[in-house]
């Protein structure tokens, strides 16, 4: 059976934990060196990887890329707008014959059903760079990110402020996986899937949606946010979206009352003094430099587990 990347609750508790084994072993064994310079080990020698965007990136972009390099593989990067994907020819025709020139495919598309069909008729495997509904690279990074400052992440208390959009999903099947319980807090209107929330709380996570985003990081561990506005949100909802999530903005009161050592994560691309002020993107508990950094590391992991090298 094919290793696809699809979403983390797809993918095995054991082989997650190996994946994240080997993103730390990797980082480690670059003894320092953060840019450039090929890895000792050439695990994607020989291998060719498809980059497949169709919505702007500069993190998933550039760290898949410099990724597949430090590891001896190759790339090719592919803007959607200039491939026929969906432009008359089906997705599964040119998952085929994507599978005759490349060993493997990331992709970053707007609709899920997408990347499910390119992984049904690729030959090769198939990796989520991100859809409207969820984000799986990210929070393997965020994993990684959070153990390396605080130890294992099992049995701690996430929160969630704001939009329980693709990123929150993919924290909520994280949840479900490693172990750890999560709070949402956020207007309604905004509440992550009842599927999504259904899967984690069967996988024995405690999950709590609290409308007072106060009361919700009281204990947390971990307090996450991301921005107002999706690539996949119109613009047209940018105001309604500003007012319904405005008293959930991630500031130095509201963390001080989460636990003295909560992280701060954010998958970025920030707006500053909207979901986050930069009083807390650049304070003392904020790893989201350290987030961005660990998407690296995370998806060489994550492709090497795909291509089982
Ligand atoms: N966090 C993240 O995926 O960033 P990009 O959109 O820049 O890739
Ligand atoms: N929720 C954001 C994440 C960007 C990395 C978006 O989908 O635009």
């Amino acid at each position: 059976d094919m290793n696809h990347f699809l979403d983390i609750y797809k993918t095995d508790p054991s082989d997650l934990r190996g994946i994240i084994d080997n993103a730390k072993a990797m980082k480690g064994a670059r003894a320092g060196r953060t840019r450039g310079a090929q890895d000792d080990e050439q695990p994607l020698a020989g291998h060719m990887v498809a980059l497949i965007f169709e919505k702007p990136s500069t993190r998933t972009r550039v760290s898949f890329d410099v990724g597949v390099r430090q590891m001896g593989g190759q790339t090719m990067l592919l803007s959607g707008t200039e491939m026929q994907l969906g432009h008359g020819e089906t997705i599964a025709d040119t998952a085929r014959v994507l599978s005759r020139y490349v060993d493997l495919i990331m992709i970053r598309t707007f609709d899920e059903s997408v990347l499910i069909e390119m992984s049904e008729y690729a030959d090769v495997p198939v990796i989520n760079g991100l859809t409207d509904r969820t984000h799986p690279c990210q929070i393997i990074a965020d994993v990684l990110t959070y153990e390396e400052h605080r130890g294992p992440i099992k049995g701690k208390k996430v929160v969630w402020s704001g939009d329980g959009n693709n990123v929150c999903a993919s924290f909520l099947h994280a949840a479900g996986q490693f172990g750890f319980d999560l709070t949402f807090t956020g207007p309604a209107q905004l509440d992550p899937e009842d599927e999504f929330i259904g899967l984690a709380r069967n996988a024995g996570s405690n999950i709590r949606i609290e409308r007072d985003p106060f009361k919700a990081v009281e204990g947390a561990d971990l307090v996450v946010t991301d921005t107002w506005v999706s690539m996949h949100d119109s613009q047209s909802t940018k105001e309604r979206r500003h007012n319904l999530l405005r008293s959930y903005q991630v500031n130095e009161e509201l963390m001080s009352h989460a636990k003295p050592d909560a992280l701060f994560m954010h998958c970025l691309p920030a707006h500053r003094e909207e979901e986050a002020t930069s009083a807390v993107m650049d304070g003392p508990n904020s790893v989201v430099f350290d987030e961005a950094e660990n998407r690296l590391h995370a998806q060489k992991a994550i492709m090497r587990w795909c291509l089982g090298v």
